[in-house]
């Protein structure tokens, strides 16, 4: 060691300091980090879940110290990837951490992963039951016909199944979710999109026919999305989505192996409005999304552009982006007929997560008329991508999962002016929200 005159006395003062900085703020894994495991991680990290491991005790998660920090620090998890510093912040089914809570359990990790008193350990935590319907009792439930079965050992699949519940009227759907009824530690996640009959031979509706291709295997309308966690949605009273008569439901499964041969089995409850009710809001979904894809060899960040322009004033919900293995990000903005450009959301993408960022109502952007929606794709095609099957291939548009697709899914619906102008005069009077309105 270096003994320079000021060597020692400089070691005892850090030393002093870090005494009693530590004995003011003093992190452990009881006092202060197992309630924030609790409360945004346990949900997935617990036996019994597809999630690698269990984060339910100090035993458990301490191993993991290094890479808890690594990923929350990255905010890679919990799955939640929208971009911190652009855009809307105000999401209904946010699950990230804050940043008080990231500097607590880098914190915790950098001074040793501390386990503290027990005495601090809050009560375990209690879990609903993932077999509940939070959107109340559906009226009509759908299952798969066969279970789906997934090996002991088998690579990632994602198999779509379209099943056809016999729909034979029109009607409005109030609410939505689905509940894995079997195989819950393999299914990673489920999309499903509603298929009307004239969707299976030709495209989910582009709005302008900026784009027009048919999105075979990955057919029909964005309907939900289900993750470990998710609640049912439920519109606001006056909204609903119509599902026609003759509607197919195509499932698309994302199940992950878990060492045991599982049969899997899923249900989609959808609750109805009473017949003959129309409500005053008819909630579409569509794609943003890109016609042309070029993807050279060993490319990272290549960029895709797609448009969609709103025929009527508009109340944008949710935001989903969408691509396959080399997808890396995607952000979609608001064109103004002002000419104004406004930035509305970013994400990160990760080729596993399919996440819905659904706005809170006080920020929902509110879009004039001749809005055009600009999707941005952004495409990593090097060996950097750790999902990238072949970084030396080149890859252009298409369905399957070995091509790429650069697609925001959107859920909107449109309104009369005269309501656009009550809803942007009441979103002006509640404060400091942000308001995309123009
Ligand atoms: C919605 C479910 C979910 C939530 C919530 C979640 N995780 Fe995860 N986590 C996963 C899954 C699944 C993986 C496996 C990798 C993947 O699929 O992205 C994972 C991977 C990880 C890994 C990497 C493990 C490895 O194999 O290297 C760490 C560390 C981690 N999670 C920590 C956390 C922490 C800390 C939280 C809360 C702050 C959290 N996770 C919240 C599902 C979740």
């Amino acid at each position: 060691m270096k003994s320079g005159v000021f060597g020692p006395l400089s070691i005892v003062v850090i030393t002093l300091v870090a005494t009693s900085a530590m004995a003011q703020t003093q992190i452990t894994f009881t006092k202060d980090v197992a309630p924030i495991l609790q409360e945004r991680c346990q949900v997935c990290h617990r036996p019994g879940t597809f999630a690698p491991m269990s984060l339910l005790t100090y035993e458990e998660a301490r191993p993991w110290a290094k890479s808890i920090k690594e990923k929350v620090l990255m905010r890679e998890m919990p799955p939640w990837h929208i971009d911190k510093n652009v855009g809307i912040q105000r999401f209904s089914n946010d699950i990230s951490l804050s940043d008080e809570e990231i500097a607590v359990i880098v914190k915790w990790v950098d001074n040793g992963a501390p386990k503290g008193n027990p005495a601090d350990m809050p009560p375990a935590r209690k879990f609903e039951d993932k077999e509940t319907w939070q959107i109340g009792q559906p009226d009509l439930i759908i299952n798969l016909p066969k279970d789906v079965v997934v090996r002991a050992n088998a690579p990632d699949q994602w198999p779509d199944i379209l099943v056809d519940p016999g729909l034979k009227e029109d009607r409005y759907v109030k609410g939505v979710q689905i509940i894995p009824i079997k195989g819950f530690p393999v299914i990673h996640h489920i999309r499903t999109s509603i298929v009307e009959p004239t969707d299976e031979t030709r495209n989910s509706g582009q709005l302008d026919g900026t784009d027009g291709a048919l999105e075979v295997g990955e057919q029909g309308v964005f309907l939900n999305e289900y993750a470990i966690g998710k609640k049912g949605d439920v519109f606001p009273e006056g909204s609903g989505r119509l599902i026609k008569a003759g509607t197919k439901i195509n499932f698309q499964l994302h199940l992950h192996a878990s060492g045991q041969e599982t049969p899997t089995n899923v249900a989609l409850g959808l609750t109805f409005y009473p017949k003959g009710y129309v409500p005053k809001h008819v909630i579409s979904s569509t794609t943003v999304s890109v016609a042309k894809i070029d993807l050279r060899p060993n490319t990272a960040n290549v960029r895709s552009d797609g448009y969609l322009t709103l025929l009527k004033p508009a109340r944008l919900l949710s935001f989903q982006p969408h691509m396959h293995n080399r997808g890396k990000a995607e952000c979609l903005e608001a064109i103004y007929p002002t000419g104004k450009v406004e930035m509305l959301s970013c994400a990160k993408f990760y080729f596993n997560w399919h996440i819905n960022y659904v706005y809170h109502d006080d920020a929902a952007p509110l879009l004039p008329s001749g809005t055009v929606l600009h999707s941005i794709s952004w495409h990593d095609n090097t060996a950097a991508n750790k999902f990238n099957p072949d970084p030396d291939a080149q890859i252009t548009w298409g369905q399957r999962t070995v091509d790429e697709m650069g697609s925001a899914w959107i859920s909107w619906y449109y309104m009369s002016e005269q309501d656009f102008k009550k809803e942007t005069e009441a979103r002006r009077a509640v404060p400091q929200v942000l308001s995309s309105a123009r």
